[in-house]
């Protein structure tokens, strides 16, 4: 999809299933399985939307594509690799994170330059010069003018404050960045913004997203392909604009539903 794609990684899952903590370790009732027979691939250089409503395993299969958790049964891999036999280290070069709420996963007692700097110092990279560019320059990148490097993350507004998640995360220059609900707290307006940022950022740089929403209208606008999520099962996948103008599946179906239409955020990012 991008120039760049050709340089970037490739993370998947291989029919893994997923269940938190040992069946019957502690108690007689089985640990409940949260995800059955997964299979999703996110391309180098592509974006792919993972829909479903809340408590379907969305997060936890952020966390299975982190290497944060470790597959039940099947495989977790980057690039061929199982992702819980690299080092946390080497994972976070190569995949990082953004979440919902830009607020909880930003140190409020830190500064922006402190917040995009530290990905930096902790991996050893640059001297103060150049880790400094860097952050002007990153900071610029997401449409921050320089004097908020001085400021707290709650002297910004919403959105501001995401594109320094956004920031943070590709402080390193990852291949893969997962987006769990990165835009659900933001204003329609803001949305569309932040949305737009992400896909200028991915022509950019040949990244490769792992979207995640609870609302497909805006998944549609931003992914290659579309896989919805029904209680841990993956009940349609597709080209998105397929899933979208076309689903097959009734709980696809009643999702787009339940979407109100957001013409607004279509016009602001169109
Ligand atoms: N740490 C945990 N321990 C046990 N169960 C969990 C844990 N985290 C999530 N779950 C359960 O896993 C299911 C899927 O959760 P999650 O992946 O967060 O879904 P989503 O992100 O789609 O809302 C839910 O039933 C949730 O209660
Ligand atoms: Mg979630």
């Amino acid at each position: 999809m991008t120039s760049h794609s050709s340089r970037g990684a490739s993370v998947s899952l291989h029919d893994l299933s997923f269940q938190y903590g040992r069946a019957g370790l502690f108690s007689r009732r089985p640990a409940p399985r949260i995800l059955h027979d997964i299979d999703l691939l996110v391309p180098a250089g592509q974006t792919v939307g993972l829909v479903g409503e809340s408590g379907s395993g969305k997060s936890t299969i952020a966390k299975l594509m982190l290497g944060l958790l470790a597959p039940t049964q099947g495989r977790a891999l980057l690039d061929g690799q199982p992702l819980t036999a690299l080092s946390a280290r080497a994972r976070a070069r190569r995949i990082q994170m953004v979440f919902q709420d830009p607020y909880s996963s930003l140190n409020p007692r830190r500064t922006i330059n402190e917040i995009l700097t530290a990905p930096l110092r902790v991996h050893g990279i640059g001297d103060a010069a150049t880790r400094a560019a860097s952050v002007r320059r990153m900071m610029d990148a997401v449409g921050l003018v320089p004097a908020f490097a001085s400021r707290y993350p709650r002297e910004l507004s919403g959105g501001q404050r995401q594109r320094v998640a956004i920031a943070r995360a590709l402080m390193l220059e990852p291949q893969l960045v997962i987006c769990d609900e990165p835009t659900s707290a933001l204003d329609v307006s803001v949305q569309a913004q932040i949305l737009n940022l992400l896909m200028e950022l991915q022509r950019e740089r040949g990244l490769g997203y792992l979207f995640i929403s609870h609302n497909l209208a805006v998944v549609q606008h931003i992914a290659d392909e579309i896989v919805v999520l029904q209680g841990g099962r993956v009940v349609e996948r597709g080209p998105a604009e397929q899933v979208y103008f076309d689903p097959r599946h009734p709980y696809t179906q009643q999702l787009i539903g339940a979407t109100l239409a957001v013409p607004e955020l279509q016009e602001m990012a169109a």
